[in-house]
């Protein structure tokens, strides 16, 4: 499974502050044993992020893109308009469970407006900013990602491997 990495903030674009969150996603996805494919920090304006994300899908083919930051209720937080004017296709679960988990952590998770969705053969999904919503939204979503692109390719067997047992 090919990954890329897209941070969206204005403030790591611009060096003023370390992104945290895109190397913690990149320590995730290697975890998995998936490859990440590329890793951007790109600032909160819809064209950059809209042009990030149709090379990866259109240029690329990347399997899995992962956006962290800008999902927020800021004024200049536009990640989920970016994505969902370049997405054919919605693919609003892995948005609902991540919402649906985070806020067993903490009320704010109901104020990520993140989405998912998908362009091509690939599968574009927002996590919040910070580093600790990176993981926990996550492991949320991780069971799935597998299935969901085996799923994008046209292979339909396998479905059954990430069902839970108990
Ligand atoms: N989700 C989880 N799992 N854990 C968190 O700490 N923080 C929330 C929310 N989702 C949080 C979370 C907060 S405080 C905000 S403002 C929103 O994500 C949006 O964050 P963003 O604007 O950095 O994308």
């Amino acid at each position: 499974m090919r990954v890329s990495i897209v941070t969206v903030s204005d403030r790591s674009a611009s060096g003023e502050r370390d992104d945290l969150s895109g190397p913690v996603l990149e320590e995730l996805v290697t975890r998995e044993g998936w490859s990440v494919s590329s890793y951007d920090i790109v600032p909160d304006e819809s064209e950059q992020i809209e042009k990030r994300l149709l090379d990866l899908a259109d240029t690329d083919g990347v399997d899995l893109v992962l956006t962290t930051g800008g999902t927020g209720f800021g004024p200049r937080d536009v990640t989920p308009e970016a994505t969902m004017r370049i997405v054919e296709r919605h693919a609003p679960g892995f948005a609902e469970v991540m919402r649906l988990e985070s806020t067993k952590k903490t009320p704010h998770g109901m104020l990520s407006r993140g989405v998912s969705g998908i362009r091509g053969a690939t599968l574009i999904v927002n996590l919040p900013g910070s580093p600790k919503a990176v993981r926990e939204c996550f492991a949320a979503i991780a069971p799935a990602l597998p299935h969901a692109i085996q799923l994008l390719h046209g292979d339909t067997d396998g479905g059954h491997e990430s069902k839970k047992t108990e």
